[in-house]
Formats: C-alpha cells, structure tokens, sequence
C-alpha cells in the first residue's frame, strides 16, 4: 500500500498517490484495484473489537498510537469512501476529507456544523443557487443569518464593512465561491483568511473559519489550504468525478474543523454512497489529465470566441488584462485558468438560443466539469431564480452563454460553435 510520504518523509505528488493511496491489495484477495464494497454493515472479529471502535468513533477515548478505528457501519465509514476521501486530502494537501451524498449535502451539513441561532455568515456573490437558497431561505429559520457582498478585488473591503455593521463576536463563517459562477471573478483566499484571523485575535470561544467552495479550480488549479482556508467544500458531481455519471459532494481542510462536520454527517446520514465513491476514485487518477486538457481546450475556444465578430466579450480568466488585479489574485492563488467560458452574443435571448439550439458536439445541459462539451443559458436556466437586478452585477444578461469545456478535439468544438454563430447573420 502507498503511504502519503517516501522513505525520507517527503511527499508524494497528487498525481502517484491518486494510484495508490490507502488500498492495501492484499486485504482485498490481491485485486490490483480496490473492489465496490456494498455492505452496510462490518463484522467485528470480538465485541471487545466492536466496543474499542465506537469508543473511538464516539470520541470517548482518544486513539492510541497508530490505532484507527475500524470499519462499523457505512453510514459512519466504508472502504470505498475511506480511500476516495485519503486521496482527495492528498490532492488538496489537507489533513482529512468526507465524502457527501452532493455537493450540497457537504454545504448544508457544514453550515448547520459550526451555525447556532444568532451566528451570521458573509458570503461573497455570486455562489450557487442552491447554496443561495440554503442561505437565504432555510438558515434564516433557524436563527441563522446570512448576509452577502459582491465577490471580487473589493471583497476583504466590503466583508470588513459588513463586520462592522453586524458586530464581529457575531460572525461565524465568511464564505467564497471563487471563481464565481458564471463570471469568473476572483476573490482573493488570502485576504479572507486574514479577516478570520483578525476575528480569531481577540482569543473567542467558537473561531470563525473560512470556507472555500473550490468546485471550479478544482484540486489540480487551487488549493485554498495553502491560503489558509480553514475548509474547502466541492460539488465533487463537477470535475472531480468528471463524467457526468453522479452526484456527489467533498468536505477538506484541517482535521479539527473537518472532525465536526463529520459528527454531523453522520447524525444527518448525508455520507456518500459506497458506489459513487468507488467511481469517485476511479475518476481521480485521471483528475489531473482530464483538467489539464479540459483547459488547454478552453484557452483556445477563449481567444476564438474572444475574435469572433458576433460575440459581445468573453469571460474566462486566461483573458485577465496582465495589470489587473483579478490577474494578480489568480497570479497568487491558482495554478490554471479551469475550463468554464462565459460570453455574450448579439442579438440577446434569441441570439443566444439560435446558438444553442444550433451546436452538434455540445451537450444542452446544466451542470460542469465532464469529460464532455456542455452549453447553457445562465438567465433562463442556472441563475433563474437570481434576482433580476443582480444578474448584471454577476455578469448576466440575455445573451450570456456558459460552456464547460470537454476533451474533444478542440479544433472540431471551435468548428462547431463556427456554424452555430453563422446562424446569428
Ligand atoms: C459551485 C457549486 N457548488 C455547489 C454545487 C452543488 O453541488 P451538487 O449539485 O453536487 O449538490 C454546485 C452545483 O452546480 C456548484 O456549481
């Protein structure tokens, strides 16, 4: 079995250890790959066995050097999650990650993990509209409250306003998506941890923590921990898993914070499956060939549209003007440019839906991250229930457009959208 260090006590990189991580072959009859374990429940080989691992699952007694608990029942842990979530932490350089049912089943178990009554949460706009929704709507019936800012290069300013105004022994977590979906911004990790630090100085009780949804980056571009991030939450339905075959979700970061959100999965029952997680594994060893291609793509597709005489402007961070400070931000926090391309064309919603409705080789679907093309109208389709004079602050109108680029031939994905745009003349 690999471990996560060499014999000098360096490292692996992601890419080895995403082969190898946390599978001994010879607990599993030799099978070079580790095989679906679909059972529910684990067989103890004594009760002594059965009391010592709830013991430690519990928290009651703390473990003894080298000792884990085992395997109890998969709703707590399972093999197949076990090893998915040890090579995810490995990918993001963290102490520990969890596998979810979904991406939001990881935000909303997170949020009611560190939430009480009267805490408050900043988050920077836009996010997902589902994690919209979790703030806006259903945390508030709780005594949860939430509060947003518009993500970017005045973020820090405008969270440390916000502090002020709510009262910082009030303020519980300060959220990003970045970059934000569909525009692209950036906001700067760095800058949000400091904040956190300087809500954290005067030694409270309960600390405020940063958390980072990193589902656009992904691992391989971004790896908020190296910022500071306390934790990083991921639709891992999105590149991680990478085919378009399941709905998923991953909690990481540092193991005390990701410790408590693990209690609460458990009580909520929002684990993933042990199924979705064996295909998880499968789609981290090519995590990082797949994205690296994925963007190549959409560097290329970027300066095309970027050309083209029917397309208003383009949105993709590999455009960034070299003296902006959203191109420092990147600069300072990403290794890659990702693979989602926001563009406006002329001639608004029925523009945009001639092109649509015109591609061959892109997929007319919601959702990121696949190996393969997919196109969609924000206003009508993701950010529908964004209010209306919020959608321009985020960067969209009636004729905005996103694709999530794929791994085909590139020269045939910009043939395509060539024919499609012929039919706005
Ligand atoms: C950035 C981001 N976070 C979270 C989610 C929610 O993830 P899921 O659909 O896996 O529940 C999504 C879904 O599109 C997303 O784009």
């Amino acid at each position: 079995m690999h471990s996560r260090f060499d014999s000098e006590g360096k490292e692996y990189s992601p890419e080895t250890l995403a082969l190898g991580l946390g599978y001994d072959a010879f607990l599993s009859e030799g099978s070079i790959k580790p095989p679906l374990f679909l059972t529910s429940t684990f067989k103890f080989k004594t009760a002594a066995e059965g009391k010592r691992f709830f013991e430690l699952i519990y928290g009651k007694d703390e473990p003894k050097e080298g000792e884990k608990a085992g395997l109890v029942y998969s709703r707590l842990n399972n093999p197949n999650m076990e090893i998915c979530e040890e090579r995810i932490s490995a990918w993001d350089k963290t102490d520990k990650a969890i596998t979810f049912s979904s991406g939001m089943s990881a935000i909303s178990t997170t949020m009611l993990a560190f939430l009480k009554p009267g805490d408050h949460v900043i988050a920077t706009m836009p996010v997902y509209g589902g994690t919209f929704f979790l703030f806006k709507n259903i945390l508030p019936k709780y005594g949860m409250n939430f509060h947003m800012v518009a993500a970017g290069d005045n973020a820090p300013e405008l969270i440390r306003a916000k502090i002020k105004e709510i009262g910082a022994d009030k303020v519980k977590i300060i959220y990003s998506e970045t970059p934000g979906n569909p525009s692209n911004v950036m906001t700067d990790i760095e800058e949000i941890v400091k904040i956190t630090k300087e809500l954290n100085s005067d030694g409270r009780e309960e600390p405020a923590i940063a958390v980072i949804d990193n589902t656009f980056m992904g691992p391989v571009f971004q790896k908020p921990i190296e910022q500071g991030a306390d934790l990083i939450v991921y639709s891992a339905t999105k590149f991680i898993s990478g085919h378009s075959d399941l709905v998923a979700g991953v909690v990481t970061g540092k193991a005390h914070f990701v410790d408590q959100v693990t209690l609460y999965r458990t009580i909520l029952g929002t684990q993933g499956s042990p199924h979705n997680a064996w295909l998880m594994t499968r789609s981290l060893e090519t995590l990082s060939i797949r994205m690296h291609k994925q963007q190549e793509n959409a560097i290329e597709l970027a300066k095309f549209l970027n050309e083209h005489p029917k397309v208003k402007w383009v949105s993709h961070p590999s455009l960034f003007a070299k003296d902006s400070n959203q191109y420092k931000i990147l600069q300072k926090q990403c290794t890659g440019v990702g693979a989602l391309i926001t563009f406006e064309v002329e001639g608004g919603e029925a523009g945009a839906f001639k092109v649509l409705d015109n591609v061959d080789l892109y997929g007319l679907a919601v959702s990121l991250g696949g190996t393969e093309s997919l196109i969609e109208h924000p206003m009508s389709m993701t950010h529908a229930d964004v209010p209306e004079e919020k959608l321009e602050e985020i960067g969209v109108n009636a004729g905005t457009i996103r694709i999530s680029v794929g791994i085909e031939n590139c020269d045939d994905l910009k043939k395509d959208l060539v024919q499609a745009l012929k039919k706005l003349n």
